[in-house]
């Protein structure tokens, strides 16, 4: 049988933002640069540190400036930061990002909730983030929410989906984040909605983000990879979920990604034990068991001798 499947991915790391977001328990800020660190050593290029949103929204995340200052530079790691509009760019610049991450929803409840404006409103105001940032070297990726299921509206409409993704890439985003952000798509959906924006969206600027609340995250992947797309979104232990999206489980974990796609025979440059060992260190600094299969490996074993 035939399987054509993309020999090399990008992981796009995004626990130290999507996962950091939603955790009880403070990290403090060294140890946050600490996690960052191990995981650009284990090999991840594209990581997600923080977000520079309201402080108040995110409290959990108001020290990104501090965060991002204590990151060694490192050839070939690019360190991203979510941002939600200008007063959040002028920070994230004067933080020196390189990239950065804007966000908006394919339900327009979801957006309301998230970011107090509605999708048309939100593009709006990201125009000028793009622009300022897009002159000033700074890359841009695009999150958009919500793209298959709706904590408040339910099944989403794949043409809404190309609607807005393609509205991203008109305001100058490089990339599209197309985002199950409660993790309730299953392989079909993926089918249906990605291969749907594929006739109209070239594959190398649309990534898949997917959480993992159902199970249904790796065999999504899956489906992501024969239809060609390279870049998949995932966050070391599996930590996270959504403020916003009650229920939500966290991102498919890093670690569970790389070892399905290491057997498959796919480049990650990424190792899958040193991505373990950074979630294990956030797992004790949480005091929580985080849901990577990689971790509950390593419990079985430790509890089996
Ligand atoms: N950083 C710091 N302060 C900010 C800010 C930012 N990015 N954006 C707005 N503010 C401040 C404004 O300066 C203003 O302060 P003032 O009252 O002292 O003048 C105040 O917040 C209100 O500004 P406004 O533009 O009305 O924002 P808002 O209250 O409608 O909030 C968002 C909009 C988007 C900034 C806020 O909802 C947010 O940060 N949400 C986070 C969403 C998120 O992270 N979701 C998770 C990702 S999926
Ligand atoms: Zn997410």
């Amino acid at each position: 049988m035939r399987f054509d499947i993309p020999s090399r991915v990008t992981v796009v790391e995004v626990g130290p933002r999507d996962g950091l977001q939603n955790e009880k328990i403070p990290v403090p800020t060294a140890d946050k640069a600490a996690f960052i660190t191990a995981l650009a050593d284990a090999g991840l290029t594209q990581i997600e540190t923080s977000s520079f949103v309201h402080p108040q929204a995110v409290p959990q995340l108001a020290d990104a400036a501090e965060v991002l200052a204590s990151l060694p530079a490192r050839p070939g790691v690019t360190y991203s930061a979510l941002v939600p509009n200008t007063k959040g760019y002028e920070r994230a610049k004067e933080a020196g990002i390189k990239r950065i991450a804007v966000f908006t929803a394919a339900s327009e409840t979801f957006a309301k909730r998230n970011i107090n404006m509605t999708v048309a409103e939100s593009l709006e105001a990201f125009a000028p983030v793009v622009r300022a940032a897009r002159a000033d070297g700074v890359s841009v990726r695009g999150y958009l929410s919500t793209c298959f299921v709706c904590p408040f509206e339910g099944d989403i409409n794949k043409r809404r989906v190309l609607e807005v993704a393609q509205a991203l890439l008109d305001l100058g985003v490089q990339e599209v984040a197309i985002s199950d952000t409660i993790g309730a798509a299953v392989p079909s959906d993926v089918v249906e909605t990605v291969g749907f924006l594929l006739q109209s969206i070239p594959r190398e600027r649309i990534a898949l983000h997917f959480h993992d609340t159902y199970g249904t995250a790796l065999a999504n992947v899956a489906i992501g990879l024969q239809l060609g797309i390279t870049t998949f979104d995932a966050s070391a232990g599996g930590l996270g979920g959504c403020p916003f999206a009650p229920g939500a489980a966290g991102n498919l974990a890093t670690e569970d990604l790389v070892y399905m796609l290491d057997r498959m025979g796919i480049h990650t440059g990424v190792n899958v034990a040193k991505v373990t060992a950074a979630a294990e260190r956030m797992q004790s600094l949480l005091g929580r068991r985080l849901p990577s299969r990689q971790l509950q490996r390593l419990h079985r074993v430790a509890e089996s001798t």
